[in-house]
């Protein structure tokens, strides 16, 4: 899960994870949020950049491959303007900046205040110890950032029994409390189940974390 996989996988177009509709759990859950500013981690090309702006939201999205956020605007048909701040290309379309860097080197001073973050396929992408350094990372910048009416909206899937397969990676609801209970409040807003068959079922977990 270093860069160059990443990279590899937008080059040779292996992006299964894309959705070419907007997520239903984020309008699900996030349709009576106040506009705000939204950090998204590791968005890729996400139409739920494009709904979250659709919805008065300021979008602050980081991403690692050039390609995928070029993609993103170009296939929208938006027009671009970038510049470059320190480690990180920053593209910028009306609502819409995506910060195309390593996310590990993104420090707050390069982000506005934040009302949410929303996590779609990035904390699930990394393994187990790049999670706890994500994790990590994301309540630094929150730490800093965040307003007093902070959400962030975590998706994650959990394979049950549990796995080590991935990306994507499953993610317990105890994993989810090692990681942020000592900073966030967590709520478990639902489950659904995916696939499930007699050796192991496969649902996807929301939950919800507050200061
Ligand atoms: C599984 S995809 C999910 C993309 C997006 N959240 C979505 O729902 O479509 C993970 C994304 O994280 C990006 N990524 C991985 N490591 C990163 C890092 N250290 N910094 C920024 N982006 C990263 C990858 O290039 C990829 O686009």
């Amino acid at each position: 899960m270093q860069p160059g996989f990443w990279l590899g996988r937008w080059e040779r177009g292996e992006t299964g994870w894309h959705q070419s509709e907007v997520e239903p759990a984020l309008v699900e859950y996030f349709s009576t949020l106040s506009p705000t500013r939204v950090l998204v981690p590791l968005c890729g090309k996400s139409l739920d950049l494009l709904w979250l702006a659709s919805r008065g939201h300021e979008v602050w999205g980081v991403e690692l491959s050039e390609l995928a956020v070029r993609s993103f605007f170009s296939e929208n048909s938006l027009e671009v303007s970038e510049t470059t701040r320190g480690k990180f290309n920053r593209f910028q379309s009306g609502r819409i900046t995506i910060l195309q860097g390593d996310f590990f080197d993104l420090t707050s001073e390069m982000l506005p205040s934040l009302g949410a973050v929303y996590d779609r396929a990035a904390l699930i992408a990394l393994p187990p110890m790049m999670r706890r350094r994500y994790a990590e990372h994301l309540l630094t910048l929150v730490q800093a950032r965040a307003e007093p009416s902070f959400v962030q909206l975590q998706l994650v899937l959990e394979r049950t029994p549990p796995d080590e397969k991935g990306p994507p990676f499953s993610v317990s609801a105890s994993e989810m409390a090692t990681l942020y209970r000592q900073k966030l409040n967590i709520t478990n807003l639902g489950r659904e189940t995916l696939e499930e068959n007699p050796d192991q079922k496969l649902e996807e977990c929301v939950y919800r974390l507050s200061l």
